[in-house]
Formats: structure tokens, sequence, C-alpha cells
């Protein structure tokens, strides 16, 4: 197969080295705008073709076009090229709204092409390990999902922090708690320098009584990524700053004793054990890379789908409005209703 990939500023060189690693790939050719980031991919990777033309990209002999340009510009550039035949491989998030997203999908469903959402995190050993354990019950039904994605970071023009961070933390969530229903979204956030939020937290509430909270911010003096997940029988913090132990388990939780008189309420702590899984090392974009091919070759969805980004970016949406309209806003199974 021949791959082309779009946008070769921060994110396209790590795209262009894990498909070059691909047994299957014959070929990559490159595109940006901008010169000095053409100079770069030929200075690491000579083997690659560059252009600066997105339009000539997508009518050559490319199977699959990858985008790693700016959200805004997903939507435009993975039409085009569904609509050229190509496979698509999206960066996250996949659109910037969900109606987009869900024409992206209709067309690929009519032409029977491949849609491959860049949720990079499903792919790290650390939260395959934490889906591996959530599956085989070993946390007990999982009422909490807690996360901090903070750090100084990079201002985009065309996003808030949200969009820009929020997408791991919420691909992780719908991964790990497959079946759960979000409900609704309740958000929070300020602009402190223009017109797009620095700052957000934002609460998703589910059918079953479940929570989950995401504070994102690119104006920390400190860069947090953690993450807890709370179960009925255990818990786990995930800490992507660890180079060893990210995830650790404990066998920590509360239970409340039956009792004759409301005011006598026992709530009894178990403060048990703690270990810390192995995980696998293996580079998630590698995994990714595989995983987008397989699901060619074999004709299936692949894990994050356009589905699953679909679903991630109805959750976005929502905190826009909900952020926009200072109240809690309904999600559907399909559409959010919050008016
Ligand atoms: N999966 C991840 O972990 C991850 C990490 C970082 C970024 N991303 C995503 O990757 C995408 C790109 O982010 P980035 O940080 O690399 O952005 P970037 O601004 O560093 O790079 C984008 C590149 O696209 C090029 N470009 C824009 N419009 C073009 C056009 N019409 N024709 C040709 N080239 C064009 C720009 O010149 C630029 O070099 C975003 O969607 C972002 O959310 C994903």
């Amino acid at each position: 197969m021949n791959v082309g990939v779009l946008g070769l500023g921060y994110w396209g060189p790590n795209l262009i080295r894990n498909f070059l690693g691909h047994p299957e790939i014959e070929k990559v050719i490159g595109c940006d705008k901008k010169e000095d980031r053409r100079n770069f991919i030929k200075s690491r990777f000579p083997s690659v073709e560059l252009t600066d033309n997105a339009s000539e990209l997508m009518e050559g002999d490319c199977d699959i076009i990858a985008i790693a340009t700016p959200v805004n510009t997903h939507y435009d550039f993975a039409k085009d090229a569904l609509e050229a035949g190509k496979h698509i491989w999206v960066e996250k998030p996949f659109t910037s709204n969900s109606a987009q997203a869900e024409e992206l999908i209709d067309i690929a469903q009519k032409k029977n092409l491949k849609i491959f959402v860049d949720h990079t995190f499903i792919y790290t050993g650390a939260v395959r390990k934490i889906k591996e354990l959530i599956d085989k019950g070993e946390l007990g039904d999982i009422i909490y999902f807690d996360s901090v994605r903070i750090n100084l970071g990079l201002f985009q023009n065309d996003v808030n922090v949200i969009w820009d961070l929020a997408p791991h933390d919420l691909s992780i969530m719908n991964y790990i708690l497959p079946g759960k229903i979000a409900k609704s979204v309740d958000a929070d956030g300020i602009a402190n320098f223009y017109n797009k939020e620095n700052i957000a937290h934002i609460s998703v509430h589910f059918e079953d009584n479940c929570f989950a909270h995401f504070h994102v911010n690119w104006t920390s003096p400190v860069k947090i990524r953690k993450m807890i997940v709370g179960g009925t029988k255990k818990m786990l913090v995930y800490d992507d700053m660890e180079n060893f132990e990210k995830i650790k388990v404990y066998d920590s939780g509360i239970e409340m004793k039956a009792r004759e008189n409301i005011h006598e309420a026992l709530a009894q702590y178990r403060i048990g054990d703690m270990y810390s899984p192995k995980i696998t090392q293996t580079e998630a974009l590698n995994l990714a890379v595989n995983e987008f091919i397989e699901s060619i070759n074999e004709d299936r969805m692949p894990l994050t789908s356009g589905k699953d980004g679909l679903d991630v970016v109805r959750i976005l949406e929502a905190t826009d409005k909900s952020i926009n309209k200072g109240k809690q806003i309904q999600i559907g199974s399909t559409v959010v209703i919050g008016e």
C-alpha cells in the first residue's frame, strides 16, 4: 500500500516514521504547504516523496491518506480523500462537529472505505491493561473516572483546550467503559488570553450513576497526566508521567454497613494491598498503524473507527454548548439535545 501523510508539523512526522516501519507500506508521500516542514522530512526520511499540493496527493496513487493538519481542516480533507477512493486516517479530534463526522461515516460506508481515528492512547500498554482489568471484573462496577491533563500547552488557533486535550481522556473513557451511556455534560472554562478556553473542567454523567470528570489546562506550570478509575471492588491510578509503574491498583474501598438508625451511618474502610501490573512498552502508534492496515486487509472496522471519533466529538460539542449556555447539556445516543 502507498500512504500519503498530509500535514508534517508536530505530529505528522511520527505518522511518517510508523508507516515507513510497516512491512506492507511500499511508498510514503508527505505533503505540507510549508517548505521548512518538507525539508525537515527530507533530512530525516530521505525515501519519502514530498509535495506541497494536497490535491495532487488526493489524486495520486495512495491507498491511504493520513490527515495530520489542524482540526478545522480535517473534514474537507477527509471528504476529498474518501471521494477520491482512499481509506483515511484522521487525527483526533475527528471533526469540528458531529454532523461532519456523520457525513464522513456515511460516505465511507457507501464506498466501503475505512476510517481510522487516531485515538492514540487506546493503543498504549497502560490503557490496554486498564481495559483488561476492568473487563475481567478486577475493579468491580466502575463508579467514577477522574482525569487531569495539564501543562504549559501549545495554544491552538482553531480549537480550545478541551478540543485539544480532552479527546485523549474521552476516548480512553469510552474505550474502557463500553456500554455505559453518557447522559449529560456539564462544562466550565475560562479564556484568559484570547477567545479560546485555556482551562476547563468537564463533568460527564452516565445513566447508571457513574460519573466522570476531566480537568484540562494549557496554563499549568507543571505537567500532570493522571487518571483515577474507581470501582466497587478496587481502584486504580494511572500516571502517564511515570516511566515505570504507570498503573497502580489499590485494594481499597468503602462499604456502607446496614444500620437501624439513619444517624448511625457506618462507613467501613478497606485499605489493602497495592500492586503495579506489568504493561507492554510497544509504541502506541506502531500498534495503531498495524491495526489500521489489518482492518483494511480484513475488511472490518478498526478498533478506533469513525464511530468512536463521532462519540468523542458529540461530547466535545456538548462541552461548547454547556460553556456557552452555562448549563448542563443532555446528550442522546445520536444527537446533542440539550436546547
Ligand atoms: N494523536 C495524538 O496524540 C496527537 C498529538 C498531537 C497532535 N495531534 C493532532 O494532529 C493534528 C495536527 O496537529 P499538529 O500539532 O501536528 O499541528 P501543526 O500545526 O504542528 O502541524 C500541522 C501542519 O499541517 C500543515 N498544513 C495545514 N494546512 C495545510 C494544507 N492546506 N496543505 C498542506 N499542509 C497544510 C501546516 O503547514 C503544518 O505544518 C491535530 O488534529 C492534532 O489534534 C494528535
